[in-house]
């Protein structure tokens, strides 16, 4: 099939890649010209363990290319809508600017038959509006709503072998139209037996922003035991692994720690929370503000425990910081509870270095106000406190001997409850964590 994809950041990237690999000839319309033409090169501009072979298999197979230019995505069967959705300045909502701008322009290259699917994550309502501006100006052509549940650092895999598929289609005859054409895009995914969930477009917005809302609220949940177990002496590790055998809970996402950030659960669950609220519904998702205050609580939380295992003092003190990225395996720093921490540390008079594997580049540029290290040996060098506050399998594969020779005091406290508690201790560390006794 012949497709494009509008807006070629960290999803229509991997969209556009992966749509290659699965057979399809892919456009990706880019409006920023330096990261089309870097992204036609084969280079890629953000940090995806397997994207770059991906991206660079699709382009030499000839079945990939990418413009700054509409035009070229006229023909094209269907058309992803992939810009971002971010937060508004000023208030909760999404920023819908990108996406009425994407359709906008798409409308001028636009066919009868041809079907719009959005992937970005919206506020509920949406694509109905879209569908409206669509069928004003071009009215045989389609609309669906089609969301995307990739991961950072697992974007590759979560797109060719996704958990399931979820179609929000038009009412009456496009319906079917429209999930024919989907279902031969994702031909090969299909066929595999992954799930399907046909379904109308409210529901489509709704099933991504609920996922993410629920993903959230496992992790304050766990971060809320975290803070009863600071106050009783439990232990929230054990906790749990012991709720996490009840495979109506599950472990997964149920690591306490620093909490979640990133470009995503962070502004989706104030997004929705600004929506439910425009819809009257308000009530439904007040829960939502206290996963937002548990999340935000921990970083508070991790500031005044170093100031604490630093003699009720950070004025002066040399405090190391592993981990900036929102989560490992990525080079992404937008909300992140690690960075957020180290400024406030320094605000507090510490005197902080910072490492990660892939996300200093970018940290340099957004945050020139913190040092950083290249190693986290060069981080803690003299350091009177080592704080892991991004679990990046190197980190928690330090070997706590050799490492505790750079340092000043063995003084660490894990963030993200992910070192060998014993072996750090046995080589002579001090261990504090969140949510775990003293
Ligand atoms: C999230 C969702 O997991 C994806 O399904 C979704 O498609 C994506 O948002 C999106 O909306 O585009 P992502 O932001 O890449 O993906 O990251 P997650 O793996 O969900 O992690 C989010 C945050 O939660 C990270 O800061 C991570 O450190 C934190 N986290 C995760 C915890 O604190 N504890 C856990 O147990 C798990």
């Amino acid at each position: 099939m012949r497709l494009s994809v509008i807006g070629c950041g960290y999803l229509g990237a991997v969209h556009a890649a992966s749509m290659a690999e699965l057979g399809h000839d892919v456009i990706g319309v880019e409006v920023d010209e330096a990261k089309a033409a870097r992204l036609a090169k084969g280079e890629v501009p953000f940090y995806e363990p397997g994207f770059e072979e991906l991206l660079k298999r699709s382009l030499g197979s000839g079945r990939l290319a990418f413009t700054t230019d509409f035009e070229q995505a006229a023909g094209a069967q269907v058309h992803f809508l992939c810009v971002g959705t971010p937060q508004k300045r000023s208030e909760y909502g999404a920023d819908l600017r990108f996406v009425e701008s994407a359709v906008e322009s798409l409308i001028g290259v636009l066919s009868p038959g041809e079907l719009v699917a959005g992937k970005s994550t919206v506020p509920v309502g949406t694509a109905a509006l879209l569908a409206d501006m669509i069928e004003d100006k071009v009215p045989d052509a389609m609309l669906a709503w089609n969301p995307e549940f990739l991961r950072e650092g697992l974007a590759v895999k979560d797109t060719l072998e996704p958990d399931r598929l979820v179609y929000g289609l038009p009412d009456g005859e496009a319906g079917p139209v429209a999930r024919a054409l989907l279902d031969e895009v994702y031909s090969s995914i299909v066929s595999r037996g992954t799930p399907q969930v046909v379904t109308d477009y409210q529901t489509a917005e709704m099933v991504k922003t609920a996922a993410n809302s629920f993903l959230a609220t496992k992790i304050s949940f766990i971060n809320a035991m975290a803070e009863l177990c600071e106050a009783t002496g439990a232990d929230v590790k054990q906790l749990a692994d012991a709720i996490g055998y009840d495979d109506r809970i599950g472990r997964k996402f149920l690591n306490a720690g620093l909490g979640f950030g990133g470009g995503c659960l962070p502004k989706d669950i104030r997004a929705f929370m600004a929506r439910a609220g425009e819809l009257g519904a308000d009530q439904a998702l007040t829960f939502l503000r206290e996963v937002d205050n548990i999340n935000m609580r921990r970083r508070i939380r991790m500031v005044e425990l170093a100031r604490q295992v630093c003699d009720d003092s950070l004025l002066g003190k040399r405090v190391a910081v592993l981990g900036a990225a929102f989560k490992p395996n990525s080079d992404d720093i937008r909300d992140s509870p690690a960075l957020n921490v180290a400024a406030q540390l320094q605000l507090q008079g510490a005197v902080v270095r910072v490492a990660d594997p892939a996300a200093v580049e970018n940290c340099r540029k957004t945050w020139p106000q913190l040092d950083y290290a290249d190693s986290p040996e060069e981080a803690a060098e003299r350091a009177d406190l080592v704080l892991l506050l991004t679990e990046w399998q190197q980190y928690r594969d330090l070997d706590p001997v050799a490492f505790g020779k750079v340092v000043k005091r063995k003084s660490v406290l894990d963030g993200r409850n992910a070192l060998n508690r014993e072996s750090w201790e046995a080589a002579g560390w001090s261990y504090r964590a969140l949510g775990r006794r003293a």
